[in-house]
């Protein structure tokens, strides 16, 4: 692909070679942003990347292996470009991990928030978007959730996103220069059209699509049912989920609204569907997209698992201008092209017996 020319707007995007961050990459470059790409690579490679490009037919800048959580590193990348905004996906992000390891999920995601605000800051770089998440709502008192629902969550992950929220609202608060964007992903699901990027993570995945492809694919032997008897239309979970191209597409859309002069200097939008679906009608999506049957293993409720969690999206329609596009049947298709195409690709990095896998 061609080296991107100079662009008018320089952006970074931290946590880039990600799931949601690769795909917000693709539709950065193809809107002719310039990016660039901070990365750890502590779960993630950059292939996703490099894929990326070939998508977009079109170059970042630059890649930089750093943390956000090295303030230092993150300096010397501030000093090599005028960033426009800045797109924070870099954090982790499993609720399971989060209970057993609570200081590494504040350090790494509270810790990370402080550290990127504080060097925006340095350099005079006030527009970001930040990736936020409906579990900062915790168990629903009322249903479809809006931003102004109670925000109580119910672990150390939902509590660091709550926390990273605060810190950008009192930056905000104190200093009227900053413009910044709270998105709360409800439940990112599905693959970019082409089935070269997608969510693929190679240590056991928590999240149900995922999953279920992995058991299409042969890697597991059977899906899980976590409850069968929930106050549902089919006695499975219902969930709100929301194509990850949608998702990529309403963090360009903040991006360009944070440009927008308006009272208000930080903005909280829920991005969903508004439309829940089961368990069961995602693993019955599944088995019609792969043509294949998903073995199923009922089994008794998650700890911390509620029946219903499903966007009021109103807001994010009305103030960004962004709506779904994609219906359930693409979300799961598309997740399960890119399985199908990509049995063994691990975008995820993880150590098995400390050699890299
Ligand atoms: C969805 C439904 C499960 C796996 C989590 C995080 C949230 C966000 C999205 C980051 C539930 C059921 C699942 C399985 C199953 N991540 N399920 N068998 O729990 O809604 O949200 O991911 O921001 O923070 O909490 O998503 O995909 O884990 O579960 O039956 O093997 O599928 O019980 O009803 P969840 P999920």
């Amino acid at each position: 692909p061609s080296v991107s020319p100079p662009a008018s707007s320089v952006i970074l995007v931290t946590g880039g070679c990600g799931y949601i961050g690769s795909h917000c990459v693709v539709q950065l470059l193809e809107a002719g942003h310039g990016v660039v790409v901070v990365d750890d690579l502590s779960n993630s490679t950059t292939e996703s990347i490099r894929r990326a490009e070939t998508i977009a037919q079109r170059a970042i800048l630059s890649f930089h292996q750093v943390s956000v959580c090295d303030t230092n590193a993150l300096r010397r990348v501030f000093e090599l470009y005028e960033f426009d905004a800045i797109i924070h996906f870099a954090g982790l992000k499993s609720v399971t991990e989060s209970v057993s390891d609570p200081l590494t999920y504040y350090s790494g995601n509270v810790g990370g928030m402080v550290s990127l605000m504080s060097v925006m800051k340095e350099f005079g770089v006030f527009k970001l978007v930040f990736s936020s998440s409906a579990t900062v709502y915790g168990h629903p008192h009322y249903l479809p959730i809006d931003e102004s629902h109670p925000l109580a969550p119910t672990n150390p992950y939902g509590h660091s996103k709550f926390m990273c929220e605060q810190v950008a609202r009192d930056v905000c608060r104190s200093d009227s220069r900053f413009r910044v964007a709270l998105l709360r992903y409800f439940n990112p699901i599905g693959a970019h059209s082409s089935a070269l990027i997608g969510e693929s993570p190679l240590s056991t995945p928590n999240n149900l699509l995922p999953y279920i492809t992995q058991v299409l694919v042969s890697r597991l032997p059977a899906l899980r049912v976590f409850g069968t008897d929930w106050p549902t239309h089919d006695g499975t979970g219902v969930r709100d989920f929301v194509h990850v191209v949608d998702l990529a597409s309403a963090h360009l859309r903040a991006v360009e609204v944070l440009g927008e002069e308006k009272e208000e200097n930080c903005f909280t939008w829920n991005i969903g569907t508004g439309q829940g679906y089961s368990v069961m009608e995602i693993v019955r999506a599944a088995e019609s997209a792969s043509r294949k049957i998903v073995p199923l293993v009922l089994s008794p409720p998650r700890p911390g698992d509620c029946a219903h969690v499903v966007a009021n999206p109103s807001l994010a329609n009305s103030q960004l201008g962004w709506f779904a596009n994609f219906g359930v049947e693409e979300m799961v298709r598309s997740a399960w092209e890119f399985q199908r195409w990509n049995p063994e690709v691990c975008f995820e990095r993880c150590w098995f017996g400390g050699s890299l896998c």
